[in-house]
């Protein structure tokens, strides 16, 4: 054992003794990291209710004096948004930086007040406030009361913790919370706690997760509402886990504020929350593909790794250097071996994207320059009396940059020429809580200060954000050094809003079949809470997952929005395991080369849901509730989610497992992907998994588009898109394409096609139109692929009559002609993109 991993362990063995989570399953560690014991509200104190004294009118909404020297003001940021604060003697109204959107147009609405009751009304809600004692209640057009406060307690300070308590009823599902362990996708009867931990090797019990956000969805009698207690100080939601009459979230300091916003359907929810924190960019493509990493990957390592996913053909698009590749732990310098020119040559020949980790805690080293300069500059986060903290990390003894300030935060941005000068294209934020070994409850002691001035912040209030600053740094260097590039950050912590600069990967999961599982419930959440790039470490980070685990694992793993294999040092292991496609034998590299390679196919429909994300807020990996809401069976549904639009996939998460009942939401028809059957919404079918299958099932009336396989994304032009089509009646697809890679779509130079199908009688008709022109596209035609069709009789454009071919080979490569595979049942047409006439396949 090394120095190094000496100290690690001494670390884990403290941490044993401080954590509040003791944990008897997970291998290798004694216990999760948690952070100081939750304080609880003051029974007494919240009896107290607020009365309102005052009532005046402002521009968007009215302010109330309230009793106890306070003041509330209810605002219309929208026809269905409004904000409720209510604030202490001498506090401003407050926006964290969470918040993208200030400034709002003013809805019109009305405003009344009579007797006991003040009402707001826009055209889509209404706002009854309740003066004595105070309350609020929020309504729909219909005059249903969609969410109101619990009277016995209402909202208000207890002390310095601000507290909302909402009535809530037995049927009520709530859903978001960002990253969340278990293994049920609805919250309700939850005990949820928010303040960033790094939990390593957490399990699904474990409370404190990496990331922090205050937001979720209720979801009664299927209407939808969000609520945004934008508050980073540590944060509580007791989601009806005491009464099933009340819920309530509170925090330990900070102003009582909180968001409103109304669906009804939960789409719209997220289209506003996304409104009002900012949405994700565009990605870059490359990003999407598969990214493979391991924890003390040697030099070598990472070339031969490399090297072998290319001679097996296994699609992959990313390396990842973790911190070995530093200069022992010296963020923004290299280690000899790892900055070795001729490395990165053989990767950028091999056509690798290559990310770095980029941890935080800055060494603490005299003549080491970003110490030397961050501590001229008084960069560093401080202690009460002014001197700088120190705490260990990886480097030992370290200071932590105030990303509070902007001038540090530009200072970081500024460094990252260090990476990019070796061709990084991506960077890894890492320990970002800010994780702190020898700190108590493994970080900085909440007393401990960021900004200056009347800026000034405890870590107890910075805490959560400090991994949101972290990564706007580490994005806007992109801005500075590759303008013109889609920037791709990597982070392990968040707050609300920090999707407009970061994925997010879920931390040290566990190689535990209740992982795979859980992974479900938790990324569909994260999504629901604005972040849809998010992924967990394939196989699980801590521990080795045997065959069984790892086929599973890449089945699922193939199709989240953040697809990494990632995994711990070997000292830490039990066993000799790799985690790589081909580690397991043959039958699960052919497992992994099979589902990875469809990731591949799938990139123009993967790519334009995130396009969706980008434009909506539309999460990629999405809870069966979030389309079929009015659907009640899928209210609990954990173990099952939505890849986009279309696809529904029914993975096994149990060992041993090789068949399941699977769900299928009502309203729809049901399409086995792999065998065609039908299946009529609404029921609960059996199907058999055995290893090697996934099962998957696509709605009817769906178009999907995908392309030919690639070792990675790029290496082809795409000028083939295959409309992968389930026809019932009628299917379209308004298809976005623009270079995936830099910012030239914001001068418009993308396009957006529309694709339609329609049965029509006795037979099919195609149409495409372009709805924006503007990117040089090179595909030059597109293949119906019609599943589960006849024979046509003949299939025209126009006066042109297209030829039928012997080939699904031949069909792909020759404009205008047709292929009926009578084994699948498949019809393949191919049209020329430039085709201007309808397409009518005819049948007998
Ligand atoms: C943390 C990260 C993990 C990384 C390791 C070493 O545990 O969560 O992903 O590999 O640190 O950098």
């Amino acid at each position: 054992m090394d120095k190094r991993t000496r100290r690690f362990f001494r670390f884990i063995a403290t941490m044993a003794i401080v954590a509040t989570v003791l944990s008897t399953q997970a291998p290798n560690v004694l216990a999760v990291t948690q952070p100081h014991p939750d304080r609880e509200l003051n029974q007494e104190a919240i009896k107290k209710q607020l009365q309102v004294e005052g009532v005046e009118q402002v521009e968007n909404g009215v302010k109330l004096n309230l009793s106890s020297d306070q003041s509330g003001f209810i605002r219309l940021f929208s026809e269905d948004m409004a904000k409720v604060s209510i604030l202490k003697q001498g506090d401003n109204e407050y926006f964290s930086e969470a918040i993208q959107k200030k400034d709002w147009d003013t809805p019109s609405f009305e405003f009344s007040e009579q007797g006991n009751e003040i009402t707001l009304s826009t055209k889509e809600i209404t706002i009854k406030i309740k003066k004595e004692p105070f309350g609020v209640k929020f309504l729909d057009k219909e005059g249903n009361v969609i969410n109101e406060d619990y009277m016995q307690n209402g909202s208000g300070y207890d002390g310095e913790k601000p507290y909302v308590y909402k009535k809530t009823t037995d049927d009520e599902a709530f859903y978001g919370f960002g990253e969340q362990g278990g293994l049920n996708v609805n919250q309700r009867g939850e005990s949820i706690g928010m303040f960033n931990t790094d939990a390593y090797a957490y399990q699904t019990d474990t409370k404190y997760l990496y990331t922090s956000i205050p937001f979720f969805i209720g979801l009664k009698d299927e209407k939808a509402y969000g609520i945004f207690f934008d508050n980073t100080n540590r944060s509580y939601f007791e989601m009806a886990s005491e009464s099933d009459d009340y819920y309530y979230f509170y925090a330990d300091d900070g102003t009582l504020n909180y968001y409103f916003m109304y669906g009804p359907e939960i789409e719209d929810v997220l289209d506003s929350y996304t409104e009002l924190t900012g949405k994700m960019d565009k990605p870059a493509k490359w990003a999407l593909g598969l990214h493979q990493s391991k924890w003390q990957y040697s030099a070598e390592d990472i070339e031969r790794v490399a090297e072998t996913y290319r001679e097996k053909e296994i699609p992959v698009d990313t390396m990842h250097f973790d911190i070995d590749y530093m200069d022992e732990y010296r963020v923004f310098t290299w280690a000899d071996k790892f900055g070795d020119q001729e490395l990165h040559q053989k990767l950028d020949n091999l056509n690798f994207n290559k990310i770095t980790i980029n941890d935080p805690a800055v060494k603490k080293d005299p003549g080491y320059f970003m110490y030397d300069e961050g501590t001229e500059n008084e960069y560093w986060a401080k202690n009460p009396d002014g001197t700088n903290f120190v705490g260990e990390v990886w480097p030992g003894d370290s200071m932590f940059p105030d990303f509070s300030q902007k001038k540090v935060r530009e200072w970081w941005t500024g460094k990252h020429d260090i990476l990019f000068d070796k061709g990084i294209d991506g960077v890894w934020n890492d320990m970002n809580e800010p994780a702190v070994f020898d700190g108590p409850y493994h970080t900085m002691p909440l007393d401990v200060t960021f900004g200056k001035g009347e800026n000034k912040r405890t870590h107890e209030e910075y805490h959560n954000l400090y991994g949101h600053d972290e990564a706007k740094a580490t994005y806007d260097a992109f801005e500075e050094f590759k303008p013109n590039t889609r920037p791709f950050v990597l982070t392990r912590d968040m707050y609300a809003g920090s999707q407009r600069y970061a994925a997010l990967w879920t931390g040290d999961n566990v190689s535990q079949w209740d992982h795979l599982q859980m992974s479900i419930p938790m990324n569909t959440n994260v999504g629901l809470s604005g972040v849809p790039f998010v992924g967990n470490d394939i196989g699980g980070f801590a521990g080795r997952p045997d065959a069984e685990m790892f086929a599973r694992w890449i089945e699922v793993g193939a199709f989240l929005p953040f697809s990494r294999i990632h995994y711990d040092a070997d000292e830490k292991a039990e066993v000799e395991q790799g985690q790589e496609p081909w580690a397991f034998g043959q039958e699960v590299e052919d497992i992994s080369k099979k589902y990875i390679e469809m990731r591949y196919e799938l990139m123009p429909y993967l790519y334009n849901t995130f396009i969706d994300a980008s434009e909506q807020g539309t999460p990629v990996q999405q809870p069966l509730v979030y389309q079929f809401q009015e659907d009640k069976n899928t209210h609990d549904v954990s173990d099952q989610f939505m890849f986009g639009e279309s696809m529904m996939l029914a993975p096994v998460v149990k060992q041993g497992q090789t068949e399941r009942n699977v769900y299928l939401p009502e309203g729809e028809t049901w399409v086995d992907y792999w065998t065609g059957e039908e299946f009529e919404g609404g029921q609960t079918v059996h199907t058999n998994a055995e290893l090697s299958h996934l099962p998957i099932y696509v709605k009817k009336d769906s178009m999907i588009p995908t392309r030919e396989v690639q070792q990675y994304t790029g290496e082809k032009p795409l000028e083939n898109l295959v409309l992968d089509t389930y026809l019932s009646d009628e299917a379209s697809y308004s298809f976005y394409e623009d270079d995936g890679a830099t910012l030239d779509y914001k001068d418009g130079e993308y396009n957006v096609t529309n694709f339609n199908l329609e049965r029509k009688g006795k037979h099919i008709e195609f149409t495409s139109n372009q709805e924006k022109t503007g990117y040089d596209t090179e595909l030059d035609s597109y293949t119906l692929k019609l599943n589960g069709e006849k024979a046509p009789e003949k299939v025209q454009a126009a006066k042109a009559k297209y030829e039928n071919v012997n080939s699904v080979e031949e069909v792909k490569v020759n404009q205008e002609t047709y292929f009926f595979d009578e084994g699948s049942k498949t019809l393949y047409v191919n049209v020329p993109a430039d085709e201007r006439h309808k397409v009518k396949l005819f049948f007998k």
